[in-house]
Parts: structure tokens; C-alpha cells; sequence
């Protein structure tokens, strides 16, 4: 199993109220799998794909992750960790403005121990992988939604990350540019990456191998999908 997550709990407490984003989660995903996650708004989705992450620890439980129990690493092992092991897309591509998309996707290596022309190689097969090389000088303003999604695909993957973290994906793509964020995503899930995405769309949730239903913090289903 690449993740184990036991009994993983999530609770936001305020002065007045206290929330259970997540009740008891027991998960556990091979390496190799594409897991959707569904469910309606709120019911724990993205605070669960942010554990998986490690943008947010549990309030209680274990994540275990291959030989790594994350649970119990500091937040400097963990940092190094999520730069060598974890890539994230995100529905509003989260590009920085002030960077071309060439030095966006090359921020993703810059904190790592890798010579300059490597990187510079490894940023430009990334480009390529998505179809963004022509763009590579341009500004993310400058660019349509579905190839700013692409350049942040390519940032995700520049570190050949084993696990990719997507957060509704193709939320804010149109039909057309969905449909190619989600055959790139496949292909990664070919080329040997894990992915977990969160989506409200049914019809790109049936293109991942496993479809898991949230409700109000709890696993409900999870099915298999005849691929
Ligand atoms: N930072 C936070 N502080 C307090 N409550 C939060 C916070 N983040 C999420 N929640 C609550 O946790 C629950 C799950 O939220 P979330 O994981 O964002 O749901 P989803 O992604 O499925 O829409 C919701 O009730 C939400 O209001
Ligand atoms: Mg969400």
C-alpha cells in the first residue's frame, strides 16, 4: 500500500462551534491507483485531499505513506517530503503572476539539489508533456484558462512527484479544455503516478480507476470502475 490513513480525524474549533470536517477516515490507495472523490459541498473533501497533502495535519490518527508515517514528521522533513513525493493542482491554478510559466514550473525545483542544466531540461520535457513549450516566455495573464491548468499540470509533475493531489481540476475549464486536463491526467496515471482528484463531474469521476463518495466527513462508497 502506497497510503495508509487510519482512523484520521478532522476538527475546527472556533470559540462558539465545533466542526468535524472528518470523521474516522480509514483509506487506503495502491500506488498505481486514480481515486476520484465526490460528494457534496462541504462534506469534507478538500480537508481530506490537504491531509493528504500535508498543507493540514489531522486533529487525530495515522498517515502513513510507503516506509513514512507523516504523522509524526516535523514540519522540515515533512517540507522536504512533499517536494520530493507530492505534486498539487489546484481549480484556480495558483500560478504566480510575476513569473513566466517557464519559471513557475522551474519554482518546483529550485529548493531541490539539482543543477541548473538538469532543471532546465526537466522544466522544458514538462512543457512539452502538456503543450505549453510555445509559451513558455509568456506571463499566466496571458494565457487561457485551460493552458494555465496545463502549466500547472506541468509544475505538478516537473519533480516527478509519486503522488498527485488534484482539487477539482476542471472546475473552472470549459468542456473542451476539461476533457484534455483529464486525458493528461490519465497519461500520468499511465506513466506510473498515484492520483487523487476531488470533482464534481460524474463523467471525468468514471475516467479514474476507483470513485469514492464523501458525506459528511465519512467514506460512504467506494467502487472500482470497469475501465
Ligand atoms: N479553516 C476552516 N475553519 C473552520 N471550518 C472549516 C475550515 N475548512 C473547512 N471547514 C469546514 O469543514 C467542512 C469540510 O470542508 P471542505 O473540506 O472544504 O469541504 P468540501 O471540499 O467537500 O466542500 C465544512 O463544514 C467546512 O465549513
Ligand atoms: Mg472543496
Amino acid at each position: 500500500m502506497l497510503i495508509q490513513l487510519s482512523n484520521i480525524q478532522r476538527l475546527y474549533r472556533s470559540d462558539e462551534v465545533e466542526t468535524t470536517a472528518l470523521h474516522e477516515i480509514n483509506l487506503g490507495i495502491e500506488a498505481g491507483e486514480f481515486v476520484a472523490i465526490m460528494g457534496p459541498s462541504g462534506c469534507g473533501k478538500s480537508t481530506l485531499l490537504n491531509i493528504l497533502g500535508t498543507i493540514d495535519r489531522p486533529s487525530a490518527g495515522q498517515y502513513r505513506f510507503s516506509e513514512h508515517d507523516l504523522t509524526a514528521m516535523n514540519e522540515v522533513a515533512l517540507a522536504q517530503f512533499r517536494r520530493e513525493n507530492l505534486g498539487y493542482v489546484f481549480q484556480s491554478f495558483n500560478l504566480i503572476d510575476e513569473l513566466t510559466i517557464e519559471e513557475n514550473i522551474d519554482l518546483a525545483l529550485v529548493y531541490r539539489k539539482i543543477p541548473k542544466a538538469e532543471r532546465k531540461d526537466r522544466v522544458a520535457a514538462a512543457m512539452d508533456h502538456v503543450g505549453i513549450a510555445h509559451r513558455a516566455r509568456h506571463y499566466p495573464s496571458q494565457l487561457s484558462g485551460g493552458q494555465q491548468q496545463r502549466a500547472a499540470i506541468a509544475r505538478a509533475i516537473v519533480g516527478k512527484p509519486r503522488l498527485i493531489l488534484a482539487d477539482e481540476p476542471t472546475g473552472n475549464l470549459d468542456t473542451e479544455n476539461g476533457a484534455q486536463v483529464m486525458d493528461m491526467l490519465q497519461r500520468l496515471n499511465d506513466d506510473g503516478a498515484t492520483i487523487v482528484m476531488v470533482t464534481h463531474s460524474p463523467s471525468h469521476a468514471d475516467l479514474a480507476k476507483r470513485r469514492i463518495d464523501m458525506l459528511d466527513g465519512q467514506v460512504v462508497v467506494s467502487v472500482r470502475n470497469a475501465l
